[in-house]
């Protein structure tokens, strides 16, 4: 442990920003100007791009414009895919894949904006291309239709989505654009503010996303609920893991003290997915019960901590409704939050200056050199 005070930065202010704010007390998180709950579920994964790269929705023609320009980007240069074949073949990671192939595409000389659609549908083309070809299949290339989730969820499915499975992964895509200043947007902010390439920091972030205090664990909130199995079996289930000390996974977070509104905003989309006709109600229903009866108990064992519902919660019920496997669960994350990023780094770059932190050193001092033969142990 570091005797640093601020060691996580928690308290320290590192940029201003119009992208997202967090006020974890209150349960509200505001996307460029607009509650959460309010653009998410009604804006197009395009005209949330817009929003946080203009700062206003777009009209007609905007969207048009970005669209095209999105669709036109779709397909990854033949290097990236070898690239990806291979890592496929030796089995290798989603995320460590997604890395790879951000840092493969050409950092060049195009516009920010050539940049940003290119990195944005290639976030989504290497994900969907990689989970293809991880589990055998050939990967599938839509047309170059407008419609950047349909289009994912066909190259991920190899099947036409209904319109309320395009409405759920938006309304995911849109909820995770942004938070604050987290590590992977961090990290991103950090990379871009020395004036490199936007493929540099997309990079990195996606390498921030990786570990798994950032990326989160969706896949082991559903695990928990699969092995409760049934909810007569929850209590008992759920009371054994909090005497144990042990966590309830989709269950607390660091900056919110009430229920993450993003929880909200997933639980709705997800149960219209299930009113559409689409996905297994019954495990609706088991996570919904799961979830009350988790939160009594948490009163009940940690009184004074708040310990209330987080996205991951029904992140997971809602991809796995869109029939995504759990290690696809991360990536599609990145899906969305590239955008978020590549907002960030425009507005380092107009506003921000090169980020150097200082440090004390704690490390000895006056050390006089030793040659090899005099260095005892
Ligand atoms: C997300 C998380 C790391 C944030 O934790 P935090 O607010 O920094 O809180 P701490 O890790 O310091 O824990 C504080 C106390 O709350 C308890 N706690 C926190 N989350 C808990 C959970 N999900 N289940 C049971 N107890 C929990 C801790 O055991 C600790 O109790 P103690 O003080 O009696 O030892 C934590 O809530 C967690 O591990 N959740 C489960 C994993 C998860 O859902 N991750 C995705 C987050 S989006």
């Amino acid at each position: 442990m570091t005797g640093i005070a601020d060691a996580g930065l928690e308290r320290t202010i590192a940029a201003e920003t119009r992208l997202s704010d967090v006020q974890g007390q209150e349960g509200i998180l505001t996307l460029a100007g607009y509650s959460a709950e309010e653009i998410a579920p009604n804006a197009t994964f395009e005209e949330m791009v817009y929003l946080f790269l203009r700062g206003r929705l777009p009209d007609r023609t905007e969207l048009q414009d970005l669209s095209s320009a999105l669709a036109g980007a779709r397909e990854l240069p033949s290097h990236t895919i070898t690239l990806l074949q291979g890592a496929a073949e030796r089995g290798v990671e989603p995320m460590d894949a997604l890395r790879m192939g951000i840092a493969s595409l050409d950092s060049g000389d195009a516009s920010f904006e050539n940049q940003a659609a290119t990195l944005i549908s290639s976030t989504a083309s290497i994900v969907a291309a990689y989970h293809r070809l991880a589990g055998g299949n050939e990967i599938v290339w839509p047309d170059r239709e407008p419609g950047h989730v349909r289009s994912f969820l066909r190259m991920v499915n190899d099947s036409d989505p209904g319109k309320e499975q395009v409405r759920a992964l938006e309304t995911y895509l849109n909820t995770v654009m942004d938070h604050g200043l987290n590590a992977s947007t961090f990290a991103c902010r950090v990379i871009i503010a020395t004036n490199t390439d936007l493929v540099s920091a997309v990079t990195g972030a996606v390498g921030a996303l990786k570990g798994p205090l950032h990326g989160g664990a969706p896949g082991p909130a559903l695990d928990m609920v699969f092995e409760i199995g049934s909810l007569d079996r929850a209590e008992s289930y759920l009371r054994t893991k909090l005497e144990r000390g042990e966590r309830l996974m989709g269950f607390g977070h660091r900056v919110y003290r009430v229920r993450d509104p993003r929880a909200d905003i997933l639980s709705v989309a997800t149960r219209r997915l299930y009113e559409s006709g689409q996905g297994d109600e019954a495990l609706y229903q088991l996570v919904v019960g799961v979830e009350e009866i988790a939160l009594r108990l948490l009163e009940e064992y940690k009184p004074d901590r708040s310990i209330k519902t987080n996205v991951e919660y029904y992140t997971a019920l809602l991809l796995y409704s869109l029939g995504f496997p759990t290690e696809l669960f991360t990536p599609t994350f990145a899906v969305g939050r590239v955008a978020g990023w590549i907002a960030h780094c425009s507005e380092q770059r107009s506003n921000g200056r090169l980020i150097r932190p200082g440090s004390i050193y704690v490390g000895d001092r006056d050390r006089k050199w030793q040659g090899l033969e005099d260095r005892v142990r």
